[in-house]
């Protein structure tokens, strides 16, 4: 099994993926929104074959009142035949710390319905998120959301500390 960064052609993989197993459902042209937008925060789980079996879609929210850059998780699924062999927490750990590295995302966000047992446990006990609110009635069946937040500090501190150089210093280092 591997886990590698989402191109622009395993997007309609991953919306097929979607569609097997969630109801929570999007066009075509928000997953490209994702992929063009923060190419570098959708992963893809494949098998041997190079199948997509799980993907995280990851994008960073865009709130201009909001001043703390942080991630959100607008989906995440893995197939029936291949859970609980921890992909799911290796794709939202991938993203997050593509949130941190290049975005410098401070907590990453999501919501998942109330009755969500299998996510609320991988969210809660393998990843650590917390809730943050209620949102009532969030789902377009009438359920209620948790909305739920990771502070990211973990992947801050273990983040390659990137030296900003200055022109003149790059024409020295270069001669
Ligand atoms: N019951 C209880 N705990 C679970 C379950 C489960 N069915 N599945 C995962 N966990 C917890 C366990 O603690 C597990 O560790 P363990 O196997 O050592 O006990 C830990 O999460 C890690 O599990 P993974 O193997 O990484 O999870 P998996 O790859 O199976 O994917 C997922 C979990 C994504 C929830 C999967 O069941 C799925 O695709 N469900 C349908 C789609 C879905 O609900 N997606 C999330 C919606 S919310 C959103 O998209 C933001």
């Amino acid at each position: 099994m591997n886990i590698r960064c989402a191109a622009p052609e395993d997007l309609m993989n991953m919306q097929h993926c979607n569609l097997l197993c969630l109801p929570e459902n999007y066009q075509m042209k928000y997953y490209f929104y994702h992929g063009l937008s923060w190419p570098q925060l959708s992963y893809v789980a494949e098998d041997e074959g190079g199948k997509i079996v799980g993907y995280v879609l990851a994008k960073m929210e865009e709130d201009p009142e909001d001043s703390v850059p942080h991630g959100h998780i607008t989906s995440l699924a893995v197939k029936r035949s291949h859970r609980r062999l921890g992909l799911a927490q290796k794709l939202m750990d991938q993203a997050s710390r593509a949130m941190v590295e290049c975005f410098n995302a401070q907590y990453v966000s999501l919501h998942v319905r109330k009755s969500n047992r299998a996510a609320l446990h991988l969210y809660t006990e393998t990843l650590k998120f917390s809730i943050s609110e209620i949102e009532p009635k969030y789902y377009a069946d009438g359920e209620d959301a948790y909305a739920m937040r990771r502070i990211l500090s973990e992947f801050r501190e273990k983040a390659p500390i990137t030296e900003e150089v200055s022109p003149q210093k790059a024409i020295e280092a270069s001669a």
